[in-house]
């Protein structure tokens, strides 16, 4: 079962937009898109880059800084084809307008922590 951990408050959003926290070591982001909530681990699957992005590119796509990949916001899916993995989805739910997300598990804090590593 998750651990939950408090995110946000759902108020401090506005939609297509996204916030970025460390939680549990590792950099985790929330987005608000037009049917709700999407979680995820905020590092990109081509060269690592770290997914720090506030506006959806056309409310749709989280951009990454590092070389210009696209992934939909909804499934997590690349979209320019520079990486080839998905990035990792975070669950999310929200209670009395506040944001949770499921602590992140080891695999994940191990493979961010071995990141430099590879
Ligand atoms: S690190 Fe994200 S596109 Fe290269």
């Amino acid at each position: 079962m998750a651990e939950w951990i408090r995110f946000a408050k759902e108020a401090a959003y506005k939609t297509r937009t996204g916030i970025v926290k460390i939680i549990g070591g590792v950099p985790v982001a929330v987005f608000k898109t037009i049917s709700g909530f999407k979680g995820y681990i905020a590092v990109c699957t081509h060269k690592y880059h770290v997914l720090c992005v506030r506006e959806l590119i056309n409310g749709r796509y989280i951009l990454c800084q590092g070389h210009g990949e696209r992934f939909n916001v909804n499934t997590g899916e690349p979209i320019e084809g520079l990486a080839n993995e998905p990035i990792k989805e975070v669950e999310v739910k929200v209670e009395d307008g506040v944001i949770y997300v499921a602590k992140p598990g080891e695999a994940i804090v191990n493979w961010v922590a071995n990141i430099n590593k590879e």
